[in-house]
């Protein structure tokens, strides 16, 4: 069982804004590695906040056992480490799902939304994940003429997005804490399973408090004060962690 190996780290495979990505000594899995760099604007803005890599992967594993509880298929296997955990490598599908609850961000510009506008069903949209065209919007019929997913995997892909917001809405309301939207990435392991991959962190979920108070990456978006960003990932680590103790053994 892959649960109870323990995984040799081999060559680098990718290094991104966020995280690295290292081959292991199984061929189907890697160790998906969170940096303290912390960016906006497709990398335009960009910093580095002590121990959010930490913090990220720690809040991540709480999530991914949360959607595992719930039957949710994930390439989430275990956290090895503060800032380390063991995924099934994935053959990811280069289109971002992103779902919203309430309009925030790149909507409200394109179409002139009113912010914290509330979707009567949640909203998906789809983009082509190319960061050299700063990931454009796209249309369902274009995905499918350049082959970038097929017609089942668009129908997979929105189904689980569906339910993983559902699950994500319910896991927040626990807490008192709205969720606006997210985005996901997907993508097929060997044996051709389509699943979630990648993270679900205050940097891909916007996250409102009762007073709608931004506590995820808006913070840094739209201000300059990173102990202030630091503090709104604590608190989310702090709120949803409960009896959990925290990796952070460096
Ligand atoms: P991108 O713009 O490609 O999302 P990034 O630099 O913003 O990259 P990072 O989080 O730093 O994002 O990098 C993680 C990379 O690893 C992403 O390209 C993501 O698609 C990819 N990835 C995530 N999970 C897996 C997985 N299980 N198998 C293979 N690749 C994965
Ligand atoms: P969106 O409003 O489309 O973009 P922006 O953050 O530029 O205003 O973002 C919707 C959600 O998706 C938000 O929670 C942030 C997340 N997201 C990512 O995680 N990665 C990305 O590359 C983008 C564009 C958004």
């Amino acid at each position: 069982m892959i649960e109870n190996m323990e995984l040799e780290k081999f060559n680098k495979l990718y290094e991104g804004k966020a995280k690295e990505l290292w081959e292991t000594s199984e061929l189907n899995y890697l160790i998906s590695y969170y940096k303290d760099d912390i960016t906006a604007g497709n990398g335009e803005k960009k910093d580095t906040m002590l121990r959010k890599g930490i913090l990220n992967q720690n809040i991540c594993t709480i999530i991914y056992e949360y959607l595992h509880e719930h039957k949710v298929p994930t390439h989430f296997i275990k956290s090895i480490g503060p800032r380390e955990q063991v995924v099934k490598k994935l053959k990811i599908i280069p289109v971002e799902v992103i779902i919203r609850n309430y309009a925030a961000g790149s909507i409200c510009r394109r179409y002139n939304l009113p912010k914290g506008h509330k979707f009567k069903t949640p909203l998906l949209e789809l983009f082509y994940k190319d960061d050299s065209l700063n990931d454009p919007l796209v249309v369902k019929d274009l995905v499918l003429e350049m082959e970038w997913a097929t017609a089942y995997e668009l129908q997979e892909i929105t189904r689980q997005a569906h339910i993983i917001n559902q699950r994500m809405v319910e896991f927040w309301k626990q807490y008192g804490i709205t969720l606006v939207d997210q985005k996901f990435e997907f993508g097929l392991d060997n044996d051709l399973n389509i699943m979630l991959g990648d993270e679900i962190t205050p940097d891909t979920q916007r996250l409102w408090n009762k007073d709608g108070e931004s506590l995820d990456k808006d913070v840094f978006r739209e201000g300059d004060d990173l102990d202030e960003v630091h503090s709104v990932y604590q608190y989310i680590y702090d709120l949803i962690s409960k009896e959990t103790e925290m990796t952070d053994g460096c």
